[in-house]
C-alpha cells in the first residue's frame, strides 16, 4: 500500500504475537509435549503432523513440508500478501504498521488508509441509495434492460451516480478538509481555480472490493453511447488497478470449491456470470492482466481459466496474458484459454445459451501448452524445414521464461517433436540462447536447501543459534572459529549479527529477516531440524559446534599457506609467522595421544 515496513517492527511483532493463537484461531490446536499439533491445513492427512512450536513461534509440517512464521502462515491459508499480514496481526496487537518513506508513505499517512475506506464506504452508500431517488430511475431501467436483476445488483453493490457537477461533493465533502479528502480518494477533482467536482456523473457505479471486501475503488459506466465508456477510479493509496480483480472477495468462495478461477474481461461479465450461477468469476479494470494480478489469483487456487472474445484484440490480450502467466508457471499451476464466438461476451452469452452450455465450453478451455503451441505453429509452415527451424527461434524466448522443471521440460518435449529437433540438441539449443531463468531464486519450492546447503557443522551452528537464540550472546570471539570460505559461514555470521544487535529475537522474527532472500529456504529447514545435539544440553553442545569450526577453520588457513608455499616456493614475513601460529594451536588443539 505504502512505504517500506521497518524490520525493526517486524522483530516487535513477531516477539510479541502469539503463533499458537493465531493459528489456533483458525485450525484448532491440541497441546503435544511443548507444542501444538493438529491435522494440516494444506495437505489432506488423517493423523496430525502439522506442528506449532510457541518456543519458536513457527510452525512446520512433517507431512508436506510446509512451515513459515505467524506471517507466512496468514500469507498461505488466508492467502494474504506480505504487507496484509503483517497489518492483521499488528491489527490484533492494537498497533500501528509504521511505514518508511515514500511519497505513497507520505500520503497514506496524510489521510490514514483508514480514513479513505471509510470514505469509500460513504460514497458507495451514497451512490447505492441514489438509485432510489427519480433521477436513478434511468439507471435502474438500464439495468433492467441489460438484464440485471435487483438482488443481484444489490449483491454488487451497484450504485448511480447522478449527473450534475457536485452531487456527491455536495454530499460527503462538508468542510474542505473532507473535500480534500474526497479529492485523495479519487471520488472528486480539484479544480485549478479552487473547489472540487464530482468525478464520477451519469454513471451506473461498480464498487470494487479488494479481496478482504473493503470498497477500494469504484468503477462507472455511462448509460447510453458516450465516451469513455467505463471511467475506474484512478490510482490512488488504496486503489492499484494492475492488483485488484473486480469481483474477487464475492468469488472466493466458489473459487475454492470448484478449485478454478475464470477471469474475464468486463465488469458486466462477472455481474451477469453471477446471476446465472457461475460465481468464480473475476474481471480485470480494463488492463491487462499483470504478474501481481496472476499471484493474487495462484494465492486462491491452482487452476485459472481465461476468458476472452473471440476478436483479434480479444487474442492479443490473450497472448499478453499467456506471456505474464509463462515466468508464473509451476507445476501444479494450470492455465487455460477460452475463447468465445465472435461478437460475444460471457455477458452475451451466459445470457443467450445459460450456465450450463457456458460451463460446458469452460470445459473445452485450451490448456496453456496446446494454445501456444497452436500459436506460433500457425504463423510457420511445419512442413518447411526453415518453417520449423523459425518455430524453435519462436518458442525459445518464451519457454526461456519458464521455471526449470516437469513442465518445461514437457514443453521442450513437445517443441521437439514439433519441430523434429532431437530433444537433446533442442535443450542445448536453449541454453544457449536464454538461459534468463537458470539462477530464478526459490524456483523449486519449499524444501530444496540447494545445492550450496553448508556443511554439516556450519549447519549445525545455524540451526543452534536459530532455534536457541540466547547462544549467540555467548559468542564473544569470533576470530577464533571465523573461515569466511567455509561455505556457510557468511549467513551463520549473519545470524549472529542480527541476534547480538537485537537480543531478544526469536526463531521466527531471525526467519522473516530473510524472507525473500536465497536463505529463506535453508533457514526455515534449520529451524525445525531434529538433530541430536540440539536435544539435550545445548550450551555444551554449541560449545563443541565452536571448538570444531575453530579447528576446520586453523586447518583450512593453514593449508592454504601451505599450498602459497609450495606453488609460490616463498611466503611474506607476515604470512611466515601466520603459519607458525596456526601451526602451534593446530597442535595445541590435537588430542594428547597424538602429541609425542
Ligand atoms: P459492456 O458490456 O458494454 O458494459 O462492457 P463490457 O463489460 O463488455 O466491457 P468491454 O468488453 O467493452 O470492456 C471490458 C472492460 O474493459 C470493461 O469492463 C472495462 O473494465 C474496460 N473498459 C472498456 N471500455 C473502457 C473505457 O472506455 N475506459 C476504461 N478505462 N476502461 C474501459
Ligand atoms: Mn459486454
Amino acid at each position: 500500500m505504502a512505504g517500506l515496513i521497518p524490520k525493526t517492527f517486524i522483530d516487535e511483532l513477531l516477539t510479541r504475537a502469539d503463533i499458537v493463537e493465531v493459528i489456533d484461531a483458525r485450525v484448532p490446536l491440541k497441546k503435544a509435549g511443548k507444542d501444538y499439533k493438529a491435522c494440516c491445513p494444506f495437505h489432506e492427512e488423517k493423523t496430525p503432523s502439522f506442528t506449532v512450536s510457541p518456543d519458536k513461534q513457527f510452525y512446520h509440517c512433517f507431512g508436506c513440508g510446509a512451515h513459515g512464521t505467524a506471517i507466512g502462515f496468514l500469507m498461505e491459508y488466508e492467502h494474504m500478501g506480505f504487507p496484509e499480514a503483517v497489518e492483521e496481526l499488528a491489527g490484533r496487537l492494537g498497533l500501528t504498521v509504521p511505514r518508511e518513506g515514500g511519497v505513497a508513505g507520505a500520503a497514506a499517512k496524510e489521510h490514514g488508509g483508514a480514513e479513505l475506506l471509510e470514505i469509500m464506504q460513504d460514497a458507495a452508500r451514497f451512490y447505492r441509495d441514489q438509485l432510489r431517488e427519480p433521477p436513478g430511475r434511468s439507471a435502474v431501467d438500464y439495468l433492467k434492460a441489460r438484464g440485471v436483476t435487483g438482488e443481484i445488483a444489490a449483491e454488487f453493490g451497484l450504485g448511480f451516480a447522478p449527473d450534475g457537477w457536485d452531487h456527491l461533493v455536495r454530499a460527503l465533502g462538508k468542510d474542505d478538509a473532507a473535500r480534500e479528502r474526497l479529492a485523495h480518494a479519487g471520488l472528486a477533482v480539484k479544480k485549478e481555480g479552487g473547489g472540487f467536482y464530482d468525478r464520477f456523473r451519469n454513471r451506473v457505479m461498480f464498487p470494487i472490493h479488494d479481496y478482504r471486501g473493503r470498497i477500494v475503488g469504484f468503477g462507472g459506466r455511462v448509460l447510453g453511447k458516450e465516451e469513455p465508456k467505463y471511467l475506474n477510479s484512478p490510482e490512488t493509496p488504496l486503489f492499484h488497478k494492475g492488483r485488484e480483480l473486480y469481483g474477487l472477495f464475492r468469488a472466493r468462495e466458489a473459487i475454492k470449491r470448484e478449485g478454478r478461477v475464470l477471469v474475464v474481461e468486463g465488469y458486466m461479465d462477472v455481474v451477469a456470470l453471477a446471476q446465472h450461477g457461475v460465481d468464480n468469476a473475476v474481471a480485470t479494470l480494463g488492463t491487462a492482466t499483470t504478474h501481481d494480478h496472476l499471484e493474487r489469483i495462484f494465492r486462491f487456487t491452482q487452476d485459472i481459466v481465461f476468458c476472452f472474445d473471440g476478436d483479434r484484440a480479444g487474442r492479443e490480450a490473450a497472448w499478453r496474458a499467456l506471456e505474464t502467466a509463462l515466468p508464473a508457471l509451476r507445476e501444479g499451476r494450470q492455465v487455460s484459454f477460452l475463447f468465445l464466438p465472435e461478437g460475444e461476451d460471457p455477458d452475451t452469452l451466459v445470457r443467450k445459451e445459460g450456465a450450463e452450455a457456458f460451463r460446458a465450453r469452460l470445459r473445452q478451455a485450451a490448456p496453456l501448452p496446446d494454445y501456444l503451441f497452436q500459436t506460433l505453429a500457425g504463423q510457420v509452415d511445419l512442413g518447411r524445414l526453415d518453417g520449423r527451424a523459425r518455430l524453435v527461434e519462436l518458442a525459445r524466448p518464451l519457454l526461456s521464461n519458464v521455471s526449470h522443471g516437469v513442465l518445461r521440460q514437457m514443453l521442450l518435449d513437445r517443441l521437439a517433436e514439433l519441430s523434429r529437433v532431437d530433444p537433446g540438441k533442442l535443450a542445448a539449443l536453449m541454453s544457449a540462447g536464454g538461459a534468463a531463468t537458470e539462477n530464478r531464486p526459490g524456483a523449486p519450492g519449499r524444501a530444496g536447501a540447494g545445492p550450496k546447503e553448508p556443511p554439516s557443522m556450519v549447519r549445525l551452528a545455524i540451526a543452534m543459534v536459530l532455534q536457541h537464540p540466547e547462544l549467540a550472546a555467548k559468542v564473544t570471539d569470533r576470530s577464533t572459529f571465523v573461515d569466511q570460505e567455509l561455505p556457510g559461514m557468511p549467513l551463520f555470521l549473519a545470524v549472529l549479527d542480527l541476534l547480538q544487535g537485537s537480543p531478544g529475537l526469536n526463531t521466527a522474527a531471525v526467519i522473516e529477516h530473510f524472507r525473500g532472500t536465497e536463505h529463506e529456504a535453508p533457514l526455515a529447514k534449520l529451524a525445525v531440524w531434529q538433530h541430536p545435539a540440539l536435544a539435550q544440553d545445548v550450551m555444551a553442545e554449541f560449545q563443541g559446534v565452536l571448538g570444531q569450526l575453530h579447528r576446520s577453520a586453523i586447518k583450512m588457513q593453514t593449508e592454504r599457506l601451505l599450498h602459497k608455499q609450495r606453488v609460490q616456493g616463498s611466503l611474506t614475513p607476515e604470512e611466515k609467522v601466520e603459519l607458525a601460529r596456526l601451526l602451534a594451536e593446530k597442535a595445541r588443539h590435537q588430542p594428547v595421544s597424538d602429541r609425542d
